[in-house]
């Protein structure tokens, strides 16, 4: 079991965690014409992803904790959303989505220009949150999962440079102290034909 099968039961008893979903929610919102279907990589229980269901066709959540899948696919059915969670990681996926979402994601994953290139595989357009560049501090429990400190903006820039990219800060998470989070938007440039 790790760490997030064992967090996933009470992951969104944490009013901070919910606060931070909902602005990302609220910032990808106003880009979506309603007719998308959805891929939210990192999905955990649905914080973001199940909350944009009605604003999609369809979302699919993938997550490597079984636990995170199992909360995520309770909700949907509770919630009666088209929304469904499959235990998978990302670089595993091959079917094509119209938009790519992922929040608080990807400072776990360690190939970060492989990441660009496996989404340029199956996507035009991708809307990833996470943390600014960070000391070290914002996760507590210890930093064992974590593959970045969180990105700059100089950073988040020259590992997606194969794509045009949007950047912006949405939200700031109190501790001991802020944590900004960005949001970027990946589209593919006009010359792009991959
Ligand atoms: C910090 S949680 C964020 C969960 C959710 N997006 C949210 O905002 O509440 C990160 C999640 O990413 C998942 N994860 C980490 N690496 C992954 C990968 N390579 N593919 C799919 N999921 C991954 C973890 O299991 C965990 O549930």
């Amino acid at each position: 079991m790790n760490r997030f099968d064992k967090e996933a039961i009470s992951w969104d008893d944490l009013p901070r965690r919910v606060e931070l979903a909902k602005a990302v929610v609220k910032n990808i919102i106003p880009h979506l014409k309603g007719d998308e279907k959805i891929l939210d990589f990192g999905c955990g229980s649905g914080l973001v992803g199940l909350n944009l269901a009605p604003f999609a066709k369809e979302i699919i959540g993938v997550d490597t904790s079984a636990k995170m899948v199992e909360k995520f696919n309770e909700k949907a059915k509770k919630l009666n959303l088209n929304a469904k969670a499959y235990k998978k990681d990302i670089f595993e996926i091959d079917e094509k989505f119209d938009i790519v979402i992922s929040s608080m994601t990807i400072h776990h994953i360690k190939d970060i220009k492989a990441l660009s290139k496996k989404l340029k595989e199956i996507t035009n357009k991708v809307f990833i949150a996470d943390l600014d560049k960070e000391d070290g501090s914002f996760h507590t429990r210890g930093n064992d999962d974590v593959c970045h400190f969180g990105f700059s903006k100089e950073e988040l820039k020259e590992y997606f440079d194969d794509w045009e990219i949007e950047y912006k800060i949405i939200h700031k998470v109190k501790k001991h102290k802020n944590f900004p989070i960005f949001l970027i938007k990946l589209s593919r440039k006009n010359n792009d034909t991959k």
